[in-house]
């Protein structure tokens, strides 16, 4: 069926990092449930939807990379969570996935920014308008967190706790923009391989610490102190991470060394994100780092950002 569609929607989306992030153990359906603060970063992806010719069979999803990025390991067909997040959405208005969609990739690949599922992210908001869904956001952030965990955040963008699989979302105050550098790995590293090993390293004698209460945390955001923040950034996964990928250590010892206040691994890993005392030293720190050989490339970003926008097309009704 041929329904009257308009020019293509393009939707920029942005990274994510965990500012806090507790794991719990792990669930029966094989999940961990969370406690997380997320913050969406200057680092962005553009998704464009573009209508499929009536009749051309050839949905699907083409990749291509801004700044650099690596991106020969991004499926660049059916299998990718952008093209998924599409189908969901199809299934939630009775809808042929008709459209393809071009993904330029600014987030570093299985990089624990959650770019792929910022890229579903995008796709969702820039289908809708291609389509002119009158959806509503609660049910475009429900197909979103039926799609992947990170992917309501990133429709949500700025500060926010997450708990679940950490798609339950409620806004944080922070009302202060943070500086950070990240340091992306030469490799990437897969979220549930990291989540195994958690849970591997708990079950030993000399189990990992766990990180402390997100509250303090939440009151450093509402305070934007970059120095109180700096002493409360935790990630349970970072040991994971460490263990799998030892060369983190040097890397994060790195970012410190070269002036950052702190550094964290984000999410699961390998980028490191190290918070700077404004942007002139996160420029500074990020110099060095990317003389010191810890990694393969070197960002300055700023939080929080909003969520996936669209910033060409219809925005929807
Ligand atoms: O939801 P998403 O597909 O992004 O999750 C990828 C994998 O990461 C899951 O299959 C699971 O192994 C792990 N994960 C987890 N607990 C979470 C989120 C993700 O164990 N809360």
């Amino acid at each position: 069926m041929f329904s009257a569609v308009g020019p293509p929607v393009t939707v920029r989306v942005p990274a994510k990092i965990n500012l806090h992030l507790a794991v719990g153990d792990l669930r029966p359906d094989g999940y961990h449930d969370l406690v997380t603060v997320f913050q969406a970063l200057s680092l962005t992806d553009e998704v464009t939807v573009t209508a499929a010719v009536p009749g051309a069979i050839e949905p699907g999803v083409s990749v291509g990379a801004a700044d650099g990025v690596d991106v020969s390991e991004v499926p660049a067909d059916t299998t990718n969570l952008a093209w998924r997040a599409v189908e969901a959405l199809g299934r939630r208005v009775d809808r042929a996935p008709d459209v393809r969609v071009g993904l330029r990739k600014a987030i570093p690949v299985a990089g624990g920014m959650a770019g792929g599922s910022a890229d579903a992210a995008g796709a969702l908001l820039a289908t809708a308008g291609l389509w002119r869904l009158d959806l509503g956001r609660d049910a475009l952030m429900e197909v979103a967190a039926e799609v992947g965990s990170d992917v309501a955040f990133a429709l949500h963008g700025g500060t926010a706790l997450g708990t679940g699989r950490g798609e339950r979302l409620v806004p944080v105050l922070s009302r202060h923009t943070f500086h950070w550098v990240v340091a992306v790995a030469d490799h990437g590293l897969s979220t549930p391989t990291v989540f195994g090993e958690l849970d591997r390293l708990r079950a030993r004698p000399e189990a990992p610490r766990r990180v402390g209460d997100v509250e303090p945390v939440l009151e450093a955001l509402a305070s934007g102190e970059a120095r109180s923040l700096a002493l409360l950034l935790g990630n349970d996964l970072q040991a994971a991470a460490v263990s799998l990928d030892p060369g983190l250590r040097r890397t994060l010892r790195a970012g410190v060394d070269a002036g950052a206040l702190a550094g964290v691994v984000s999410g699961s890993g390998p980028t490191c994100v190290f918070l700077c005392d404004g942007h002139d030293a996160a420029v500074r720190v990020a110099a060095e780092l990317a003389g010191a050989g810890v990694c393969r490339t070197v960002r300055v970003a700023h939080g929080p950002v909003p969520g996936a926008r669209v910033v060409d097309g219809h925005g929807g009704s």
